[in-house]
C-alpha cells in the first residue's frame, strides 16, 4: 500500500512558495514558451552548423515558427547527431563561455558531451530545486545524494539544486554503500536522491547491518535515472517508510530537473515547461501525438545557451496528461520503457518493466531480478531470474516460479523460464541498473 499517514513532508507546497514560473496561467505559459522557442530556433540556427544544415535540407527556417503547432515542421535531433559532432560540435556559444561538461557513459560508440554557461547552470539549479520543493523539501532539510557524482549529470545535478533550494547537502556519491548506511545514521538526512535501483541495495545493507530501514530519519526519497514501476514505489515506500517520488531527465536536454512527480499527487511527473517543451511522437511514424496517447517523449529546450536542442528523441515511451498540482504544466505518465529496451520475443514486445511489476508481487521473492535473453536455433528465448528471500524454502521458491511464469504468460503473452537463484547472488546496482543480459549470437531473428 501507498504511504498514507501524514508526515511533515507530504503536505502541498503552500501558494507562496511556487517560483514565478510556477504561478504562471496556461495563457501566459504558451506565449512565454513561444517567443522562447522562436529564440532557440534562431540561436540554434545561427551558431550551430549541424542546425542550418539540418532546418536547410527540411526547408524551413526560424522565422516559419509562427504557432508552438509550427515546431513539428522542424526536423528532430538523435544520439547520433550528438554522436556525429563529438565532442563539442553541437555547442552555440564559444568555449570561453562555457562553464561545465557533462557527458553520457556510453555504453556503445563514443559518449555525449553536453555543455553549459553559468546562465544553464543557474537554470539547472532552478529546476532541480523546484523539483526538490515539489517532492516535499525545505530549506533546513538534510539532502543525502547518492547520485553518481562526476561525468554523469546525476550527482551535481542534486547537488546544486539542494543548495539552491536552501537544503544541507550530503554529497556521498555513489558506492561504499556500508559507509552510506552509517551516514544516514548518524547525519540523519530527510531526504534521498538515489536511483531506485540503488536505494534497494541501500535497503538490504540497513537489513545486513541489523537497522530496521522504517526507523531511520529518511522521509521523503528522490528516484529517477532509470526506469522503476508502482510496484517498486510500493515496495521502497513500505520498507522505509517514507515518500517515494520520481524525477525525470536525461544529459541532452539538462540532466535531473526535466520533470517531476509532486508528492501530495504521486500521479506521474509534472514537465517544467517553462524551459523544456515537451512533444509525445509516434516513434515509428514521427507523427505528433495528441494528448493522452502514448509514444516517444521529444523534448526542445526554451532556455538553454551552451547546448540548445531541438526536438530531441529521447527513445522514453511516456504520454502527455494535463495538469494536476501544478495545472500549467503538463505532465508525463511514468515513463514504462524505452524504445531501446523492448524486447521482441517470438513477434511480442516486453518491457523489463512489465517483468518488473510480475517479479515485485510475487511473494517468496526478491526484488532483484535480471531478464536474460539466449538463442537455441533461430528461436530467441528469455529467461527470467529473480533472487529467493532469504529463508524461502524449495517449496516457496517453486511456487513463485510458477507464479512468475503464469504472471508473464498470461499478462505479457509470452512463455519464458524462471529460475530462481539464492539470495544475495544476483549483481547489485550502484548506480543504473542493467537489467537485460543478451546472450543472442549474430543469427538473424526471426
Ligand atoms: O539519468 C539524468 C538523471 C539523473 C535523471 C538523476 C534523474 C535522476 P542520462 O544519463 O542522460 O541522464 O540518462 C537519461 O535515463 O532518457 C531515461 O531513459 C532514463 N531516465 C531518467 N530518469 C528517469 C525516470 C540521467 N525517472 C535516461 N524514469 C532517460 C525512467 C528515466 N527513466
Amino acid at each position: 500500500m501507498t504511504r498514507t499517514t501524514p508526515v511533515k513532508l507530504g503536505e502541498p507546497l503552500p501558494r507562496g512558495l511556487l517560483d514565478a514560473g510556477e504561478r504562471m496561467g496556461a495563457e501566459e505559459l504558451r506565449a512565454h514558451q513561444l517567443t522562447l522557442l522562436q529564440q532557440t530556433l534562431r540561436h540554434a540556427y545561427d551558431h550551430v552548423e549541424l542546425y542550418r544544415k539540418k532546418f536547410d535540407a527540411a526547408g524551413v527556417t526560424p522565422d516559419d515558427c509562427r504557432t508552438l503547432e509550427d515546431l513539428g515542421r522542424f526536423p528532430f535531433t538523435t544520439k547520433a547527431d550528438l554522436r556525429d559532432t563529438y565532442p563539442f560540435g553541437m555547442f552555440a556559444v564559444p568555449m570561453a563561455d562555457v562553464r561545465r561538461i557533462h557527458a553520457s557513459s556510453g555504453t556503445t560508440g563514443r559518449p555525449t558531451v553536453v555543455g553549459y554557461t553559468e546562465n544553464d547552470l543557474s537554470m539547472w539549479a532552478e529546476v532541480v530545486a523546484r523539483s526538490i520543493r515539489a517532492a516535499g523539501g525545505r530549506p533546513g532539510h538534510k539532502v543525502h545524494v547518492s547520485y553518481g557524482y562526476g561525468l554523469f549529470t546525476g550527482g551535481l545535478g542534486a547537488h546544486y539544486g539542494a543548495e539552491r533550494a536552501g537544503c544541507t547537502v550530503i554529497p556521498a556519491s555513489g558506492g561504499m554503500t556500508a559507509r552510506q548506511v552509517q551516514i544516514i545514521q548518524d547525519f540523519r538526512p530527510e531526504i534521498i536522491m538515489v536511483t531506485p535501483s540503488y536505494m534497494l541495495t541501500l535497503l538490504d545493507e540497513f537489513e545486513r547491518q541489523g537497522i530496521d530501514p522504517r526507523t531511520t530519519s529518511l522521509q521523503v526519497g528522490i528516484f529517477g535515472a532509470e526506469p522503476w514501476t508502482e510496484e517498486m514505489r510500493r515496495e521502497i515506500e513500505e520498507r522505509l517508510d517514507i515518500h517515494a517520488v520520481d524525477i525525470y531527465g536525461l544529459s541532452e536536454v539538462i540532466g535531473p530537473g526535466v520533470a517531476q512527480e509532486c508528492v501530495e499527487t504521486k500521479d506521474g511527473l509534472h514537465v517544467w515547461e517553462d524551459h523544456f517543451y515537451p512533444e509525445v511522437v509516434d516513434p515509428l511514424t514521427d507523427a505528433v501525438m495528441a494528448e493522452g496517447q502514448g509514444g516517444e517523449l521529444v523534448f526542445t529546450s526554451l532556455t538553454k545557451e551552451a547546448l540548445p536542442i531541438v526536438r530531441y528523441r529521447t527513445r522514453d515511451l511516456t504520454r502527455l496528461l494535463p495538469g494536476t498540482a501544478r495545472p500549467a504544466f503538463r505532465r508525463i505518465e511514468k515513463i514504462t520503457g524505452r524504445c531501446d529496451d523492448m524486447i521482441i520475443l517470438r513477434g511480442v514486445n516486453v518491457f523489463p518493466s512489465q517483468i518488473e511489476e510480475i517479479v515485485l508481487r510475487t511473494p517468496g521473492v526478491a526484488p532483484h531480478f535480471q531478464v536474460r535473453l539466449t538463442q537455441r536455433g533461430r528461436m530467441d528465448e528469455m529467461t527470467v531470474r529473480a533472487e529467493a528471500r532469504q529463508g524461502a524454502d524449495a517449496e516457496q521458491r517453486g511456487a513463485a516460479a510458477a507464479a512468475i511464469a503464469r504472471g508473464v504468460k498470461d499478462g505479457v503473452g509470452v512463455t519464458v523460464r524462471v529460475e530462481i537463484v539464492d539470495p544475495e547472488t544476483l549483481e547489485r546496482s550502484v548506480g543504473k541498473i542493467r537489467r537485460i543480459i543478451d546472450e543472442r549470437g549474430s543469427l538473424p531473428r526471426s
